[in-house]
Parts: C-alpha cells; structure tokens; sequence
C-alpha cells in the first residue's frame, strides 16, 4: 500500500531549541518509518521577513545538520532546501491567481508582520499562506505537523487547493494539520515568561547548539520560589516547566523523586537545577556534536542537499505534470 505523504517546514531565522526539538523534530523522526516523509528548510518564506541573506547559507546548512544530529534519516525522508525545488516557485505562480487580497490582508500572521515591520510590508509577505500552500499541495500531502499557530495558514491551504480542484479538475487532496501521538509537549521559556522562541530572550531558551556551560548557567538561572509550603500543592507555571523539562530529559526515578520531594514540601530548587543541568548537558552535548561535526563536514552536508533535492523534485515535478495538463498550460 502507498504510505500518506507527511510534509513540514521549519523557516531558518535562528538556532533550533529545545522547544523545536520536542514540538516537532522528535516527532519527524517519530513518523520517517511510517509515512512517505518530506521535510524542508524554508528559505524563500524566511526572506519575507529577513531580506539580510548574510547569515542565511549557514543558519540553512545548521537547521539540515541538526535535522540529521537529531535523528532524520535522509535515506529514509526527503530532507531539502525549498530554493532547491524551482516547481514549488511555478506553483506558487498559478494558486497567487485563485489567492484574493481580501483573504490574505485578514491573515492573523500578515497583520501581526505588518504591526511589527510596517517599513516593510512586501508582496512576499501579504502571499506568505499561498506559498506555504505550495509547499504543501507540490506533493499532495495529506498530514501536515505544525503547532497550533499555523492552523490558519492550513486552513487556506485546503481553500486553494479546493478553488483549484473546482476551476480546473481534481489535482489536489485536502492538507491537514496533524498532531503525532497524543502528547503535545510546549516548552515554556525559563523565565517563566511565554513559549522557548527563536526570538526570546537568549538566556531563557536552550539552544541545541549550547555548550555545556551555558546550559547549566542557563538552568541555574531559570525561575523558581521558596517551595510549596502546603503537602500535594499545584504547581506554578515556571514550577511545572521546570518538572516538564526534568520528566523528558532524566530518568523516571530523578524525576519521581523531586515529585515526591515537592509533594512533602522539601524540595530544594538548587539540587533540582544542578541535576537537570547535568541531564540537559547529556542529553543536548550529543545532539550539538554531531550537528557540529556533520556542518563542517561540507561534502556530506552537500550530499545530503542533493540527494533531498533530487528527491523533492522527482515528486514535485510529476504534480507539476498534473497541474499544467489541468490548466491548459501543456503545448
Ligand atoms: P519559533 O517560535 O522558535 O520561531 P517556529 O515557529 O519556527 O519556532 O516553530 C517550528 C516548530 O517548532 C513548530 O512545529 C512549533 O510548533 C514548534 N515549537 C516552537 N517552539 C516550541 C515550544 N516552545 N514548545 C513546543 N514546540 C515548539
Ligand atoms: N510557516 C511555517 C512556520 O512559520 C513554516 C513553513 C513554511 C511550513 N512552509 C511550510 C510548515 C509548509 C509546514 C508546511 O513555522
């Protein structure tokens, strides 16, 4: 039987986190054995918002290093760069005539860009959604994993493709959002204040590609309080993350263990810290070497590149074979 098409996208704006390790990294690497995987580094959508290109080759080759580092097998998956698949960009071209400006202007993303790049506000951000749906419907995914954010951007996606379908025949099936297992971890920043973000503050997320020191300043520096001082009470917010982190990076017994301390109200926050410090340095040190290793390795970062790229476009150009015989274009 045909396995499903899974696609995702992570834009290269920053350093991946822990965050993008748990939210959705872990869980590509979950699916690869399953499903007919492509994952891809969005580099064109990146430059809607950050046309300085300066640093965008190396944060490209870090974003596929620490894809692999992390488990991705790119035997297995398809694992390109989106400038490398030109059929997405004549796609784009055909689903930008279905896409009304009405729609895209009432984008919850657009006007959150428009609010914070007003000296910017470029064709290329307002059709953001239609390339995204191009991304998607090049190879007729049906199983998109992305956090809750994107469902809008989904949702649109499944409008083009329906407009499509309905103007020139049936090419395209319906994307959807797709959550893999039923636990969606969030990870919250150190401070206590919003998610681990790219854009946070640098002291409050942990980077795959921290070393040791910063990882342990990092957790000795996250929020905590004087302790519970009632049996069995519930956790604050930064408390509870702080326990989350504990429950995914050590054993059952560590963790089982300042659970308890916490419920008879003896927990000490310091200990707590310098354990998780030391099993976050486990856990990530790994992760980054092997990022690091195969990023200097160039002629195995560009065999990588290719042989996704080679991939994607086989799949990309047969739909684009459909595509053009549905709309006439094929002379
Ligand atoms: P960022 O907010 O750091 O820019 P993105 O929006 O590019 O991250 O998200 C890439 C993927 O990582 C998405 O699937 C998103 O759901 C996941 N993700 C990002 N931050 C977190 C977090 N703090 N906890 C869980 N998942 C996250
Ligand atoms: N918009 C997504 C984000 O900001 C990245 C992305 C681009 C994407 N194209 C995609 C995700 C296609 C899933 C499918 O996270």
């Amino acid at each position: 039987m045909k396995k499903e098409v899974v696609l995702s996208g992570i834009r290269p704006t920053g350093f991946l986190h822990l965050g993008n390790y748990f939210g959705a990294m872990r869980n590509y690497v979950r699916m690869q054995d399953e499903y007919d995987c492509y994952f891809f580094v969005a580099n064109w959508h990146s430059l809607t918002t950050h046309p300085d290109t300066k640093e965008l080759q190396n944060s490209v080759h870090r974003v596929i290093a620490e894809n692999v580092a992390c488990g991705l097998d790119p035997d297995k998956v398809a694992l390109y760069v989106q400038s490398d698949v030109p059929e997405i960009a004549e796609l784009y071209l055909y689903l930008n005539m279905l896409a009304y400006k009405g729609e895209l202007e009432k984008t919850t993303t657009f006007k959150e860009k428009v609010r914070l790049q007003p000296e910017n506000v470029n064709a290329g951000l307002l059709t953001y959604p239609v390339l995204m749906a191009s991304d998607i419907l090049i190879h007729r995914a049906v199983k998109v994993p992305v956090g809750k954010d994107q469902e809008q951007h989904l949702e649109m996606a499944r409008n083009f493709a329906e407009r499509f379908n309905y103007r020139y025949g049936n090419v395209f099936p319906a994307p959807q959002a797709f959550n893999f297992g039923s636990e969606l971890v969030k990870i919250m920043s150190l401070d206590g204040n919003g998610k681990m973000s790219k854009s946070e503050n640098q002291m409050s997320t942990l980077y795959l590609a921290d070393e040791d020191d910063a990882i342990r300043k990092k957790i000795m520096k996250a929020k905590t309080d004087s302790g519970p001082t009632e049996p069995n009470s519930v956790k604050p917010d930064y408390i509870e993350n702080i326990f989350t982190l504990m429950r995914i990076t050590s054993s059952a017994d560590t963790y089982n263990k300042f659970e308890e301390d916490f419920n008879k109200c003896s927990i000490r926050y310091g200990d707590m810290k310098k354990q998780l410090a030391e099993d976050m340095v486990s856990f990530i040190k790994p992760i980054r070497e092997k990022a690091a290793d195969i990023q200097q390795d160039k002629n195995l970062l560009h065999k990588i590149i290719q042989q996704g790229a080679d991939k994607a476009r086989a799949s990309a150009a047969a739909t684009l074979q459909e595509v053009r015989k549905a709309v006439g274009m094929n002379y």
